[in-house]
């Protein structure tokens, strides 16, 4: 059986603390903090109810550990010192019991275990930063600083690129088990168990819930449901699952197809346009110009496959390609799906909003070791072939063989890449290139 690589090395965990411990250092000199504590949350409860929410721990705190942080703990960083972690002794027979994780990265660390009531900040001066939930009043609010810490965490170091990576190569083993549930016949919910169990992870502890849509549902941006419904002569797969490595997500999406038809050529076509701009994910480059390029390269596909018959200026002007790709090109990817920092365009938190991409959640130009999703897509949605009908004069579509591609859905190809200078390194291709040959 295939294995995922293994964990990074000490080395790289030593290498991401120290520019951590840069970066906030930088953030307290600025702030004139003598510390800053991270809070990883606590877990919430259902209305009424004595179960929680699944749990994910505040990024800020959760990238300073090589495990996935549980609830309750905190960081403690001081300039000039070795971190502090709080970790969390409960006195508790109905849960597992919490300890301390056994490893090298313990060496870099000072660790304090308390319980609840201990007062573990109490020496703490009142030149003290709280970030992450449930502030305390002790800790002074400090405008500016999130932003300037999330500014920087869009660069990302070898560390969280080897996690992301290896959250890429366990997604390709769900995609490739997805996919042969899918050519079995096999329902949109067994295709998410086998998806699951592939990619060795429970649906909670996925980075964002798994969208499997077979046919029309592969045209609902955010289909959330999982239908137990087997179909033998299902006609598309569009499957955009992920998996998290002590935090890090993969965001992955491909679309797959059981008959050799004018959809599938279409199905090719993407792939092909996607591969062309994810190459262009390098250092330099606007990542706003990224998603004109792709609008672009839609109206291209469009007129070659006989959809919309004008030329892309036209199509362009009319605004027909976001009728079949409403969504933006893509967007930072980390510790968050959609990563923080996206809009920035400093540490002061100036944001830049592109009016023409709405949705687009990435308009900074790209940098060394950012690490991005690219994600185009072509769907059939029926709302907005209608509005398209309605609002806009002489479309140049053929509703004709829209009505044939209605029945398949739509299609999203989607890949991780990192951003180097004359180099855009794609995570995902590289995952699935392993995976096949082996
Ligand atoms: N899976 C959410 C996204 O692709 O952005
Ligand atoms: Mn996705
Ligand atoms: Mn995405």
């Amino acid at each position: 059986m295939q294995t995922v690589s293994t964990t990074p090395s000490h080395a790289l965990y030593q290498a991401h603390l120290k520019t951590l411990q840069e970066r906030y250092e930088r953030a307290m000199y600025h702030f004139g903090l003598e510390a800053i504590v991270l809070a990883s949350g606590a877990k919430s409860y259902y209305f009424q109810d004595d179960h929680t929410f699944p749990y994910h721990a505040y990024s800020g705190a959760q990238q300073w550990l090589p495990f996935s942080l549980g609830a309750e703990t905190y960081i403690i960083l001081r300039a000039g010192k070795k971190p502090t972690l709080i970790w969390p002794v409960r006195d508790d027979f109905w849960h597992a019991p919490n300890p301390v994780p056994a490893g090298e990265w313990s060496q870099e660390w000072l660790i304090v275990c308390a319980r609840q009531d201990d007062k573990v900040f109490s020496q703490l001066s009142q030149d003290t930063a709280w970030l992450g939930p449930q502030p305390q009043d002790f800790a002074k609010p400090c405008e500016g600083l999130k932003a300037f810490i999330d500014y920087d965490k869009a660069i990302k170091t070898d560390f969280e690129i080897a996690a992301i990576k290896q959250a890429n190569e366990r997604a390709v083993l769900g995609h490739l088990a997805a996919k042969q549930a899918f050519l079995e016949g096999a329902s949109e919910l067994d295709i998410h168990l086998a998806y699951l169990q592939a990619s060795r992870q429970t649906a909670d502890q996925e980075p964002y819930p798994g969208i499997v849509g077979l046919d029309q549902h592969a045209a609902v941006l955010h289909y959330e449901h999982k239908s137990p419904q087997s179909n033998p002569q299902s006609r598309t797969l569009l499957i955009d699952a992920g998996a998290s490595q002590h935090g890090y997500a993969s965001d992955v999406t491909r679309t797959f197809t059981r008959y050799a038809d004018e959809f599938s050529a279409l199905v090719e076509s993407m792939d092909a346009l996607e591969q062309q701009i994810a190459n262009q994910a390098q250092a330099g480059v606007d990542y706003p110009d990224l998603h004109q390029q792709t609008l672009i390269a839609i109206a291209e596909c469009l007129k070659n496959h006989g959809i919309c018959q004008l030329s892309v200026e036209e199509q362009l002007a009319k605004k027909i390609p976001q009728v079949f790709f409403p969504h933006g090109v893509g967007h930072l990817l980390g510790l968050q799906v959609h990563d923080v920092g996206g809009f920035q365009q400093d540490r002061a938190g100036n944001t830049r909003k592109v009016e023409q991409a709405p949705f687009l959640r990435l308009t900074r130009s790209l940098e060394e070791n950012m690490v991005v999703t690219i994600e185009p897509g072509l769907y059939f949605i029926p709302m907005l072939l209608e509005k398209m009908q309605d609002d806009i004069k002489d479309h140049g579509c053929d509703l004709e063989k829209i009505k044939r591609l209605l029945p398949y859905g739509g299609i999203r190809i989607e890949d991780n890449v990192v951003v180097k200078k004359e180099l855009a390194l794609n995570l995902t291709r590289e995952a699935f290139l392993q995976a096949s040959a082996h």
